[in-house]
């Protein structure tokens, strides 16, 4: 797919199922993302890779949480996290490693990691892989963040879902964007 196709037209995909990426398409995605632009070459960013069982631990991470600021949440609204991160095969969790730097501020670093998460899922859209990127409140969770083992330097910008479509991916929205442009002078 041409890349200006993929920057217009790319779309989420919430129905995903197996197989998830290969080894070799996460490489391609990986290697699109660390081409975001990075003020100071930073590379302020990491990726844990959850598959398979993880995925249920992650569940039950995701449900301690939810326990430990609720605890009378009941049996259902438990089930129902501990499934979420079954939606898909694969979760990529894209985090920021936000250092002390003289030029560049913690929000120039995440707004790098956003954007190497935006190269990704562009990515996977052009390969025909589905992508969702989600954040929720678990991605703000100090229990979802140290059981996923951040420091308190680091920030969850997306929890990227990844998957086959099961459906095909719908057209993207067609937008005006002559209004979207003022001139200054
Ligand atoms: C930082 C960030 C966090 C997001 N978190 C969620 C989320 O938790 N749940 C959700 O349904 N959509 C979330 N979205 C939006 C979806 O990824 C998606 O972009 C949106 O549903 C629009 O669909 P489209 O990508 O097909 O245009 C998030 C997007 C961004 C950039």
């Amino acid at each position: 797919m041409e890349v200006i196709t993929a920057l217009q037209n790319r779309v989420s995909c919430a129905l995903l199922t197996e197989p998830g990426p290969s080894a070799e398409q996460l490489e391609i995605l990986l290697k699109a993302a660390v081409r975001a632009p990075d003020h100071a070459m930073l590379k302020p960013w990491r990726f844990l890779l959850i598959e398979g069982a993880a995925r249920e631990k992650m569940g039950e991470l995701l449900a301690k949480a939810v326990l430990a600021d609720k605890p009378d949440s009941d049996a259902a609204a438990l089930k129902k996290i501990r499934r979420k991160p079954l939606r898909a095969p694969t979760i990529l969790v894209v985090i920021a490693k936000i250092k002390e730097h003289p030029k560049v501020p913690a929000i120039e670093q995440i707004i790098t990691v956003g954007a190497a998460a935006n190269n990704l899922v562009t990515a996977a859209f052009s390969l025909g892989i589905g992508a969702y990127w989600r954040t929720g409140s678990a991605a703000y969770n100090n229990v979802v963040k140290t059981g996923l083992g951040l420091v308190p330097s680091e920030e969850i910008i997306g929890f990227i879902y990844l998957g086959t479509p099961q459906v095909k991916f719908k057209p993207a929205p067609q937008v005006e964007v002559g209004e979207l442009l003022e001139r200054w002078s």
